[in-house]
Formats: C-alpha cells, sequence, structure tokens
C-alpha cells in the first residue's frame, strides 16, 4: 500500500508515467468513468478549501466511485478531542482512500502510519501541498511540452507558501532548472529549502526583490497569495499583501509565451485585467487538478484500466 505525503515519495519516472496517465484521461474520459465503481473516497480537510477537495471529489465522482467526508474540523469530533490516528483508523473501515488537509504540519503523515488505506497528503500547514504540486507539474508539461531546461519564477509569500516549497523540491529533479524567487525581504524561502536544497544541491537561483527585474526571463510566473491564516500578527499582512500585484503593464515586460500559474485562492496579486491574457492559465491549471487526482486515485488504488 502506498501514501503521497511527499512531492518526493514518486520517483521522476513514476512522476512521468502519472502524468502520462493524467493526459490520456484527459483525451479519452470515457475510458476511465466506471474504474473506481464500488470505491469510496474520503476527504478529511480540518482547514478551508475549495480546490482540492472539490477536484478530489470531482475526480472520484468522474472515476465511478463515491465520496464522504467532512470539510470543517468543527463538523467533525476532532471538536471533542479526538485525535488524527483514531479517526484514520475508523475512516479506514469506511473508505478505500483518504485525502486530508491539516493546519498541523506532519498530521496527514501521522495518519499514514495508522492507516489501513492510502492517504493523501492534501496540505500540511505551511509545509507541503504535494497534490498542487502534481496539478503545476501537468500544467506545465501539458502546456509547455516539458519539465526541463526552464527558468521558473516563484513570487510572493515564499515563506508559508506551502505550494512553492512543494514545488522547488519537485522540480529541482529536472535538468536545466533554474529559479527567480521574488519576494520582499521577510516573505523569502525559509532557510531549511535555501541552504540545503538550492545551495547544497547546486540549482541555480537568484533572490529579487522587484518582478519587474525577473519577469523578461521567464518561461513560468508562478504567483502565489500572502498566507494570511500563517502570519501571528495582522499588521504585517497589511503591509505585505499587496506587495506584488501584476497587471497588464507588467505583462508587457515578459515573454510572449511565458505562462503564469496561480495556485489559488487568488486575493489581490494578479490584477483580474490578466485573466484574458493567453498566458494566464490558472483556471486551465484549475482543471488540470482534476486530471492528475483522477490519475492519482487510480494508481494508489493500483487500478489497472
Ligand atoms: N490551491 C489550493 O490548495 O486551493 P484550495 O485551498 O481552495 O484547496
Amino acid at each position: 500500500m502506498r501514501h503521497l505525503i511527499s512531492p518526493l515519495d514518486f520517483s521522476v519516472e513514476e512522476l512521468d508515467e502519472l502524468l502520462r496517465l493524467a493526459n490520456d484521461i484527459e483525451k479519452h474520459p470515457e475510458k476511465y468513468a466506471h474504474a473506481c465503481d464500488g470505491k469510496i473516497l474520503a476527504t478529511c480537510f480540518y482547514e478551508p478549501s475549495t480546490r482540492t477537495r472539490l477536484s478530489f471529489e470531482s475526480a472520484m465522482l468522474h472515476l465511478g466511485g463515491q465520496v464522504l467526508g467532512f470539510s470543517d474540523a468543527a463538523n467533525s469530533s476532532a471538536s471533542k478531542g479526538e485525535s488524527v490516528s483514531d479517526t484514520i483508523r475508523v475512516i479506514s473501515e469506511y473508505a478505500d482512500i483518504c485525502a486530508m488537509r491539516h493546519p498541523k504540519e506532519g498530521a496527514p503523515l501521522v495518519a499514514s502510519e495508522k492507516a489501513t488505506i492510502p492517504v493523501i497528503n492534501a496540505g500540511d500547514g505551511g509545509h507541503q501541498h504535494p497534490t498542487q504540486t502534481l496539478t503545476d507539474l501537468l500544467t506545465i508539461y501539458s502546456l509547455k511540452g516539458r519539465l526541463d531546461h526552464l527558468t521558473i519564477g516563484l513570487c510572493g509569500d515564499l515563506k508559508f507558501g506551502r505550494t512553492v516549497h512543494s514545488l522547488i523540491h519537485a522540480l529541482i529533479r529536472y535538468p536545466g532548472i533554474k529559479f527567480d524567487l521574488i519576494s520582499p525581504e521577510e516573505l523569502r524561502i525559509p532557510s531549511n529549502l535555501h541552504d540545503e536544497v538550492l545551495v547544497r544541491g547546486n540549482i541555480p537561483f537568484k533572490e529579487v526583490v522587484r518582478l519587474e527585474d525577473a519577469l523578461p526571463e521567464l518561461d513560468i510566473l508562478y504567483m502565489t497569495r500572502v498566507q494570511r491564516e500563517r502570519f501571528f500578527n495582522e499588521e504585517d499582512y497589511i503591509r505585505m499583501k499587496d506587495f506584488y500585484i501584476l497587471n497588464k503593464e507588467k505583462m508587457e515586460l515578459a515573454p510572449k509565451d511565458m505562462l503564469v500559474l496561480h495556485p489559488l485562492p487568488r486575493v489581490n496579486e494578479i490584477s483580474v485585467e490578466v485573466d484574458d491574457d493567453p498566458r494566464a492559465v490558472y483556471f486551465k491549471q484549475a482543471r488540470y487538478g482534476v486530471y492528475v487526482r483522477m490519475a492519482l486515485i487510480l494508481t494508489l488504488l493500483e487500478v489497472e484500466v
């Protein structure tokens, strides 16, 4: 039995296979419409979500399976003091696979150690968000045709943004990847990621404050929101929240074939006027999230089609 807790739980070869399967699902959805007949997905979300929870549910429904779960810890027995370990032991009796989001880093890992069904980390605190990474990789692979030899600008809250942390871990395994880390000083990537992953791994990167300085050389611009829920005080959040706003004027500095990704939700960091630019692919990216989660469910349940 396999779980997905970290983006590194799959080798590059396994990831390639998963992305190919997701592409096939996109092209031939009818082939997969009954692949999970009789199977149940549990979504245990202790933190708010729109895309991750609903794309998992959409994925399982498109595979012919069914879903159950909770979308708020307050409506579960966690509010009465039940541990994640006990909850997952019970969920293992009700479902065949579980996607879990939790504000505490490591909670889905703890769950996977007690579960008798595959557990998927759907985001744990400011730590990792591996299925968003799968979504991001599928989007880049499908629209750029490769995952190697790319210059990627990661912009915004690089300190608390778990999608950025997971994406860096995943992308450094491909050759020719360069990063432009675009953030205010206070929101730079955590030092362990900086020192132990990028510096130690000899990955080319630079840290810049002005988005305008990075834009002309990027293949991909990955925008992120400032993570209000991870700030210790509101004043700091208010000072930081509108630090970057991507608008039409700034898009004129970018290459014609650059893609703009965003895990969403967006707050102010991308002006709505950018949405009509063909380079803005963040809503397409949300659709790829369904295909890749379908591929992930099939892979973890070892369903052959
Ligand atoms: N991208 C993402 O994780 O969105 P949700 O928080 O809405 O799930």
